[in-house]
């Protein structure tokens, strides 16, 4: 009994040591608050196989520990979070501890971290008083996008195997009866320059899962998504991932599990790495929507996605524009007639299963009619887009077609490649529907889509 508490104690003063070399007098009161639980080692998840180019900036190891304090019981530990990463920015280490809630009732700002790691092991689980969070969200004007907390500044690391809980049951039940509700988002990163994202499990997030905005060379690894309704309330706009105005961004190694995109290219979405993913139930990895917004420039370009396994999804690759006219596809959403480019795409290596279009391309996003659409082309190119090594089976859903490649107009659109297409209908079929965009029937076999006029072949 002696024996086992001194090695008890040898044990939290050994980690102790490790985690702070220097531990100064008002950090002992935090540590003691950690009793019995070490800090997790930093990860070092490696980038590969592909990579944005650039080396990202070096996170020097952090030199003191503070513990966040949970009230426990539900009781709101915004203050308890906001002290103790106040306490330890700038060179600190902050622990959730494993096994402990943490409610989050109030929105965080955290664009001002630096030089930090928030380890956390256990679950911070944020309210579902709708009325406070639609009043208090971070807005961030893109489609109405909000944020529970926006985490940003530069070197700042995230970890620790724990859970973000978005307790989105009541989100799910009030979207149902108010589509324009402002439904958080529930991990924002935005304005973060330089940091990992790993080791985390993400739930039952009230809207997308992950907004990445005004961000440069950061990197998700290991990241468990999954969630959904209990009610017969579907959990809607659940996307993955959304990147916007952001480059060299790395998202690896992750699975998902949700109901709508697994990953989006937002405007502005450049250099970007997403490999190695496992998205069931999604609606694809899609670049946009995009040209939504009349005289708005949006920019994807250098995207390129490797080793994805899709199933039961609507799509697996996909590229969404808007036509050049205004267009509503449903009360809060609609659009059209923005401009900008996409190029330099690369889709390599996807394996689809029950999957309604292996491979979408539209530029007629959000319009039905294509006469219409092709009487307004899009203001947005899509160019240089290579797709190549697929395999799997789709659904029933659109068999015998397996795919969708429609342009607005070939003047606006080309240089699209696919290569290496082994994807197959239930019936045993590979055939696309095809519209407007040159050479596409000596790639894939074609059937011409209505309204397009059958340009598949004429160059531009
Ligand atoms: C990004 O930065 C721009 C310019 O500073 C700012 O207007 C915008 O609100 C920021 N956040 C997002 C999500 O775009
Ligand atoms: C935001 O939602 C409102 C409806 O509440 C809609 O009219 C508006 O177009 C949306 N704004 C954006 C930027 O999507
Ligand atoms: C709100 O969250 C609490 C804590 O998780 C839960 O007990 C309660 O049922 C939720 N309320 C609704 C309406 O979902
Ligand atoms: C593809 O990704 C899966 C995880 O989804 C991984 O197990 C596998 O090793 C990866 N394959 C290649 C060739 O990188
Ligand atoms: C995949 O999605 C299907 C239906 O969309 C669901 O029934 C199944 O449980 C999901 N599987 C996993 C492993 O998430
Ligand atoms: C995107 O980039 C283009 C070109 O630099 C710029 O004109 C546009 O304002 C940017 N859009 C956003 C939303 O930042
Ligand atoms: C195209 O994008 C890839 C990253 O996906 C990048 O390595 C390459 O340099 C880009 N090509 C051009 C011509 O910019
Ligand atoms: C989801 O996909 C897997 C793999 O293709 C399949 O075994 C399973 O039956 C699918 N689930 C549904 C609900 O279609
Ligand atoms: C589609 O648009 C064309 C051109 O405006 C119009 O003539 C046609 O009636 C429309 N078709 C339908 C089904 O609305
Ligand atoms: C956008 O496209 C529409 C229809 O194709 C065209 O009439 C308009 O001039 C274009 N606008 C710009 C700014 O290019
Ligand atoms: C098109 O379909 C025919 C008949 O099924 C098949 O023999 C041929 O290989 C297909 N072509 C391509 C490019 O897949």
């Amino acid at each position: 009994m002696v024996q086992l508490k001194t090695l008890a104690v040898a044990a939290l003063e050994a980690a102790a040591v490790l985690a702070a070399p220097s531990p100064s007098p008002q950090d002992y009161n935090s540590q003691l608050a950690g009793r019995g639980n070490t800090p997790s080692k930093r990860p070092n998840h490696r980038v590969f196989p592909f990579h944005p180019g650039k080396l990202f900036p070096p996170s020097p190891p952090r030199q003191k520990t503070c513990y966040v304090k949970s009230k426990g019981k539900g009781r709101d530990d915004s203050e308890n979070v906001m002290d103790a990463i106040k306490k330890c920015n700038n060179g600190g280490h902050v622990v959730f501890e494993k096994g402990t809630t943490y409610t989050v009732g109030k929105a965080l700002d955290l664009t001002f971290l630096k030089n930090i790691d928030l380890d956390i092991q256990g679950t911070i689980q944020f309210t579902n008083d709708t009325d406070y969070w639609q009043a208090h969200s971070f807005k961030h004007t893109f489609q109405n996008a909000t944020t529970f907390f926006q985490l940003g500044g530069s070197d700042v690391n995230v970890y620790g195997g724990g859970t973000l809980d978005g307790n989105g049951q009541a989100w799910y039940d009030l979207y149902a009866k108010d589509i324009y509700i402002l439904r958080p988002i529930l991990f924002g990163t935005i304005g973060l320059h330089g940091g990992s994202i790993s080791d985390l499990n993400l739930r039952y997030s009230p809207q997308w899962y992950n907004l990445v905005a005004n961000s440069s060379d950061v990197v998700f690894s290991n990241i468990d998504i999954r969630g959904g309704s209990q009610s017969k309330n579907p959990a809607k706009n659940t996307d993955g991932w959304d990147t916007y105005r952001s480059e060299r961004i790395v998202i690896q190694d992750s699975v998902v599990d949700n109901g709508d995109d697994c990953v989006s290219f937002k405007p502005n979405s450049t250099n970007i790495v997403v490999q190695n993913l496992n998205c069931n139930g999604s609606h694809g990895i899609s670049v946009g929507s995009l040209g939504q917004y009349q005289g708005e420039v949006d920019i994807v370009k250098d995207i390129y996605v490797y080793n994805i396994t899709m199933t039961n999804a609507s799509d697996g690759a996909r590229i969404k524009v808007w036509p050049g006219l205004s267009s509503a596809l449903s009360g809060d959403l609609q659009g059209g007639g923005g401009l900008g480019s996409v190029s330099n795409i690369t889709y390599d290596t996807m394996t689809v299963g029950n999957v309604d279009y292996a491979i979408e391309i539209t530029q007629c996003y959000g319009q039905k009619n294509l006469t219409l659409c092709n009487q307004f082309p899009s203001n947005l190119t899509i160019k240089d887009v290579t797709l190549k090594n697929f395999k799997g089976t789709t659904s029933k859903k659109y068999d015998p077609l397996v795919g969708y490649l429609v342009c607005s107009s070939p003047t606006v659109c080309g240089d699209i490649r696919l290569e290496n297409i082994d994807v197959r209908s239930p019936s045993g079929t590979n055939t696309f529907s095809c519209g407007n965009i040159p050479g596409m029937d000596k790639q894939v076999n074609c059937t011409v889509a209505a309204g397009t006029g059958g340009s598949t072949s004429a160059p531009p």
